[in-house]
């Protein structure tokens, strides 16, 4: 097991009813003057914005609505000139990832006298940085407790990834009933995402943290019982409860302790994500099996098999046989999740692909990914998608 730092302070308050807790934590980690930042308009319909609005009446709260999917660098500049002007002690994310991470951004912008996107371009730039506060109403990115944001300057075509410890939200209120609302694309794109998380630190050169790895393959069995309960029966609160606390524990650090590398999947999803706007989630079902399909070799295939058998229970003695199958079983999980499996079907052809394969690599550390990738090898693994 390799050396690791595990660094995470996030005040977590995990239940139903724990949104009563905020007025303690803005009190707490935040003060007087709080920017509520949210989407597009999903918590006024089922009323989380009037509960916030009612618990922080004696706050001074200012509000940046409109943060959409694949959050716009725009919105963020847009949040940083409030907090400047206005003094703000604390951001207020209610919301999923794109919520959050922008965030994060604007909460570090806020202290920062050059432009925003050069915090994402350049991390090592970011300096102080506002307590951020998370309220999450989607089961997918683990942004409520992690150290990392994605925001996308959609202009140009470009999304990436920036980070910094600071960023760890203070406080997360992670209430399951919040998700009941959530549509069933979203259900299901956000569990493709906490499934890809573990897969990007699951499959990594062995290094002996079987620790890590056993709880990675939990996480994995957790998604696989509960997302077609949560599909079938939104309101489940057993099943949203365990999504939510997957989605959290897949991308705080715990699963890659002892073990260093660098991600596949993801890199290249952003990359469909900044050229057609893709949903994060629906973009990595896509990749995923298509890369594992794409990297599965001798030295690796024990690692597939151990896979099909600890988390799907395949008890095929062939490696080869029972990595393959293991694939397989993941892509149709995600079919019968009612995601779109292949590229064809959200659209996207040939066109672009040998354009995002170089910006996947030219953007990413892909050398010392699992299995190390090159344009050419990005470029097939998208092809394959078709
Ligand atoms: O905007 P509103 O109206 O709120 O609707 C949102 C949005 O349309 C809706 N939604 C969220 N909660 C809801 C709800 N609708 C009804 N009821 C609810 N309770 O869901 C839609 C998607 O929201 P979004 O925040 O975009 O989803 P997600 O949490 O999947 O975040 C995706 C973003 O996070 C980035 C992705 O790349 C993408 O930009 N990621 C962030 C990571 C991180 N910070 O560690 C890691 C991830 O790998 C990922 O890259
Ligand atoms: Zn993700």
């Amino acid at each position: 097991m390799n050396n690791f730092r595990f660094n995470v302070r996030t005040d977590v308050r995990f239940g139903k009813g724990s949104i009563s807790a905020l007025p303690e934590l803005v009190e707490k980690y935040g003060g007087k003057n709080v920017l509520l930042v949210y989407g597009g308009g999903s918590i006024r319909k089922n009323g989380i914005y009037d509960s916030i609005k009612e618990l922080l009446s004696d706050k001074k709260v200012y509000e940046l609505s409109g943060i959409e999917p694949n959050p716009d660098i725009e919105k963020v500049r847009e949040g940083a000139a409030i907090c400047k002007e206005n003094k703000i002690d604390c951001v207020l994310a209610v919301g999923g990832g794109s919520v959050i991470d922008s965030s994060k951004v604007i909460a570090a912008a806020a202290n920062y006298d050059g432009d925003a996107w050069t915090l994402v371009e350049n991390s090592s730039e970011i300096g102080r940085v506002l307590p951020v506060i998370a309220v999450l109403t989607m089961a997918a990115t683990g942004s409520e407790m992690n150290k990392n944001a994605v925001i996308s300057d959609k202009k140009n075509n470009k999304k990436l990834g920036t980070s910094s410890l600071d960023f760890i939200p203070y406080a997360a209120i992670c209430d399951p009933e919040y998700l009941y609302s959530l549509p069933p694309v979203q259900t299901a794109a956000g569990t493709a995402d906490i499934m890809s998380h573990v897969f990007e630190q699951y499959f990594r050169k062995d290094t002996g943290a079987y620790i890590s790895d056993s709880i990675a393959e939990a996480i994995l069995k957790t998604c696989i019982k509960y997302c077609p309960v949560a599909l079938k029966d939104p309101k489940n609160y057993e099943a949203r409860a365990n999504l939510m606390w997957a989605s959290t524990l897949a991308l705080n650090s715990l699963i890659s302790c002892g073990k260093a590398g660098a991600w596949s999947a993801h890199p290249i999803e952003h990359e469909l994500s900044a050229f057609y706007d893709v949903t994060h989630g629906v973009g990595l079902a896509i990749v995923t099996p298509s890369w594992m399909r794409y990297v599965m070799n001798e030295e690796n295939v024990k690692q597939f098999s151990a896979y099909g058998r600890n988390v799907w229970g395949i008890s095929e003695p062939d490696d080869k046989k029972c990595a393959a199958m293991a694939i397989d079983k993941t892509q149709q999980f995600f079919k019968d999740c009612g995601i779109p499996t292949t590229l064809s079907e959200i659209g996207i052809d040939d066109t672009k692909i040998d354009i995002m394969a170089e910006a996947a690599v030219k953007n990413n550390n892909l050398d010392s990914a699992f299995v190390p990738l090159k344009k050419e090898d990005v470029a097939a693994i998208l092809r394959n998608c078709l």
